[in-house]
């Protein structure tokens, strides 16, 4: 399968997963590159997401693809994952208002398009505590947070990595500008879909121009409400962006299933190139279906790859599989990390 700049030898890949296990300053460790290597059979490896710059991370030890040491630590993951005969891309994630000062080495207050409180708590080093009102982004500190997107896609390049995918999806950043209960502006990033849509196509625009199209994917989840968000106009919105994006010719689309069969199956038809579909909750037969039918190209999968390193394998010798653990879902060490067992360590 041709995925844009890459070659696939199947058409399972491994959906972004937060694992809270780098270093405080963002720079991948020893045990990510084990993590990521141990799964290099998957078709793509898509990282868990990776802030593109400070204001970028929302959460606790997530990687960063901004500054030197993170450019010669994702070397090392990179390495690790071609040596195994793997592919793999990195997820820019920018959280905006999903964030909370705590969990970043700055303790800066987090930005977003409008300074709306996003309702509910998130998981800090003291605890559950609630996320405080973001501070909203002046048009300049728009621009230059694209800027950002860019210079990180570059970076992400320098470190060997195959690709970017822009994280879109979830209720961060990218779909704080796009959904109404998130974005307020009166500037030319609110109001109208036109405007909504534009910080998404401009980042998009960047990092193709920066790295090619051929390396580019985004990542959408039209009408999921996770992390306090509200569309009012999805059934427009998204045709709007994704016929905006289309000229673009990117890698791909990777769409977050959230429930709209007739949507995606829409969406679908207004894509030009390849697309990837995560179907969250979905058993792995469901899945493989939406290839049978050619709705997807590609199906990812998040916690069946993390529990299962060895899972194409698997699946083609129709072998049992591992459960994976939630406990051990967000930072700790290397328990329910890189010591789930593949068949070879179970059969001797
Ligand atoms: C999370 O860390 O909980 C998380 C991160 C990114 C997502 C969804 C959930 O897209």
């Amino acid at each position: 399968m041709t995925v844009g700049a890459l070659e696939l030898p199947h058409r399972l890949a491994m959906a972004p997963m937060t694992r809270d296990r780098s270093r405080p300053d963002g720079v991948p460790t020893d045990l990510n590159r084990a993590y990521y290597r141990q799964r290099a059979s998957m078709a793509l490896i898509i990282t868990e997401g990776t802030q593109p710059s400070d204001d970028g991370q929302g959460y606790m030890l997530t990687p960063g693809i901004y500054t030197e040491a993170h450019i010669a630590g994702w070397q090392e993951v990179t390495n690790a994952v071609h040596a195994a005969g793997g592919r793999i891309v990195v997820q820019l994630m920018h959280t905006g208002r999903i964030s909370h000062p705590d969990n970043t080495p700055h303790h800066r207050q987090p930005v977003a398009p409008s300074a709306i409180q996003p309702k509910g708590a998130m998981f800090t080093p003291t605890g559950l505590q609630d996320m405080p009102t973001p501070r909203a982004l002046t048009t300049n500190e728009v621009t230059n947070v694209v800027q950002e997107f860019r210079h990180a896609a570059s970076a992400a390049i320098a470190a060997g990595l195959d690709g970017v995918e822009i994280h879109g999806a979830d209720g961060y950043l990218i779909q704080q500008f796009l959904a109404g209960n998130t974005n307020e502006r009166t500037d030319r990033y609110g109001g109208t879909i036109k405007n909504r849509i534009r910080f998404a196509l401009e980042v998009t625009t960047a990092i193709a121009d920066e790295i090619g199209p051929d390396r580019t994917g985004l990542r959408l989840s039209p009408g999921n409400p996770y992390n306090d968000l509200t569309e009012h106009d999805t059934h427009d919105l998204y045709p709007a962006l994704i016929t905006a994006l289309a000229p673009l010719n990117l890698a791909y689309l990777h769409l977050i299933h959230a429930g709209d069969e007739n949507l995606t199956h829409k969406l679908r038809r207004l894509w030009p190139t390849t697309l990837l579909l995560n179907r969250p909750g979905a058993d792995l037969d469901t899945r493989i279906t939406d290839l049978d039918t050619g709705l997807a190209d590609v199906i990812t999968v998040g916690t069946t790859a993390l529990a299962n390193p060895d899972l194409p394998h698997r699946i083609r010798t129709n072998a049992h599989l591992n459960q994976a653990d939630p406990a051990t879902f967000y930072g700790g060490d290397h328990h329910g990390y890189t010591d789930y067992p593949t068949l070879a360590t179970t059969s001797v």
